[in-house]
């Protein structure tokens, strides 16, 4: 998200940049000026973020709902949102909830509904449009909820009172807001209501997530990759990673199909390296994938001098996964259900370590630009992939070689970038006072 945001910045000083080039002069010293601000403004803008386990710790009578949000997952999914209103239950409403007996997966289709993907305040809430409203929850979101069941109405009833009413349990009248506990407008707002809200459909019996990955990724298009997996026995690996959450990406059966003559030529701790570098030892929600672009450790990761890690990197709507040998995109999601998430990619990745040998890694000091480039350019004659590599911008992001790029963050190359683009600033300006 950071890096996002830099390259946002970045696209503008670019553009106020270009404006510099058939301006006058005072026309630069803006933009040198808006240059500034903006590189300010992005040095200290600190990724938002907010938590909702930390925000509810320091009220002792919602721990209940807040163990909840916890042990469902909720919680790790509100502090994910950017625009979200939670309402909390204290602890006697939880009770009379946990009485009734449901199952963890139920439980967590209950409290979803007490989410709502939109700010509201209090302020909001007792000035809804027309005395009531309807908003969408997080129950909607999962796509589990039938019909109306994952919206929730909310009205400005008698007496100044705010009601809420799941819209497939409309005789409920019991819950209505009690207090703000906090709001950080407009992200996330959090609020206490009276009743635990009461929906069938929510609370209707549902199965279990599916955490077998051995037959998880026995579904569409990733078999021959199983049977590759279990073949070498790198499974293993990939099943003791399922309990802290694993991100899997697998080959369809066509690239695994094209590569075969390529893997057979591989030794056994080669394919079995090849093979853990499609898992990530981390629940990665497609979401997260796209809002992030940046260095992805993988299971076959083992500190610096093994690093097999990748670059993550959004192009318009595609989510691309970047080696520097080739670049494969998701083409699908099997499962995206926390702690397991897999995605289809369209090619297997090579890691650099298997396919260019070990040297560049041993590497001690970052070569000089100019011989980095050089370089680079030798290495994509043998890539496969290299006519893929759009412009020099991404022949930059390849090289992380370079001990500033490792970081993982934008921040240092932004900087890098934008001094470059004041100077160049600078000097025109010189040239035009002249
Ligand atoms: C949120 O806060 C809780 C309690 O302070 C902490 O255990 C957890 O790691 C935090 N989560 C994140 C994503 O920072
Ligand atoms: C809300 O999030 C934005 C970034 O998405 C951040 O700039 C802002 O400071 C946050 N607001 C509060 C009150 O934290
Ligand atoms: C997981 O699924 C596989 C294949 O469908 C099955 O053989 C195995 O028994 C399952 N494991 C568990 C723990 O349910
Ligand atoms: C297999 O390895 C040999 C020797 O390293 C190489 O010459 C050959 O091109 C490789 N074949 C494939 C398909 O990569």
């Amino acid at each position: 998200m950071k890096r996002q945001n830099s390259r946002r910045v970045w696209m503008t000083i670019l553009s106020f940049n270009s404006t510099t080039t058939t301006a006058p002069a005072m026309k630069t010293v803006t933009a040198i000026s808006l240059a500034f601000f903006f590189l300010l403004l992005s040095l200290s803008a600190t990724v938002h973020s907010h938590n909702i386990t930390r925000i509810l710790a320091k009220h002792p009578e919602f721990s209940t709902f807040n163990h909840y949000l916890t042990i469902t997952h909720l919680a790790n999914e509100i502090n994910r949102r950017q625009t979200i209103t939670v309402c909390a239950v204290d602890n006697a409403e939880m009770s009379t909830l946990i009485a009734k007996g449901l199952s963890l997966q139920t439980m967590k289709n209950v409290l979803s509904l007490h989410v709502f993907a939109d700010y509201f305040g209090s302020k909001k809430l007792h000035q809804v449009t027309k005395g009531s409203t309807s908003t969408a929850t997080m129950y909607q979101a999962t796509g589990e909820a039938p019909g109306t069941a994952g919206y929730v109405h909310i009205s400005d009833v008698k007496g100044g009172k705010v009601r809420f009413t799941p819209e497939d349990n409309p005789s409920q009248t019991d819950s209505v807001y009690v207090k703000s506990i906090l709001e950080m407008p407009y992200n996330i707002s959090v609020i206490q209501i009276s009743s635990v809200l009461q929906s069938p459909e929510a609370e209707a019996p549902t199965a279990a997530p599916d955490l077998n990955l051995t037959s998880l990724l026995q579904r569409d298009g990733c078999q021959a990759f199983y049977d590759l997996l279990t073949s070498s026995g790198a499974i293993g690996t990939f099943l003791s990673s399922v309990e802290s959450g694993v991100t899997v990406f697998c080959p369809d059966d066509d690239a695994i199909a094209a590569f075969a003559p390529k893997f057979k030529n591989l030794t056994a701790q080669e394919k079995t390296s090849l093979l853990l570098y499609h898992g990530v030892p981390l629940y990665n929600s497609m979401g997260m994938l796209r809002s992030s672009n940046g260095l992805m450790n993988t299971l076959a990761t083992e500190g610096a001098k093994k690093k097999y890690d990748f670059t993550v990197q959004n192009v318009g709507n595609d989510v691309k996964l970047k080696t520097k040998v080739v670049t494969a995109t998701i083409s699908g999601t099997v499962v995206d259900e926390e702690p397991i998430s897999i995605y289809t990619i369209d090619k297997v990745l090579m890691p650099r370590e298997i396919f260019k040998g070990t040297v560049e890694a041993d590497e001690p000091a970052p070569a000089p630009k100019a011989a980095k480039k050089k370089k680079a350019t030798k290495k994509g004659d043998t890539t496969e992939d290299d006519a893929e590599a759009p412009g020099p911008d991404s022949s930059d992001d390849y090289s992380d070689d370079d001990a500033a790029d490792q970081t993982a963050s934008g921040g240092g190359r932004l900087l890098a970038t934008a001094s470059v683009v004041m100077a160049m600033a600078f000097s025109f300006s010189w040239l035009v006072f002249i």
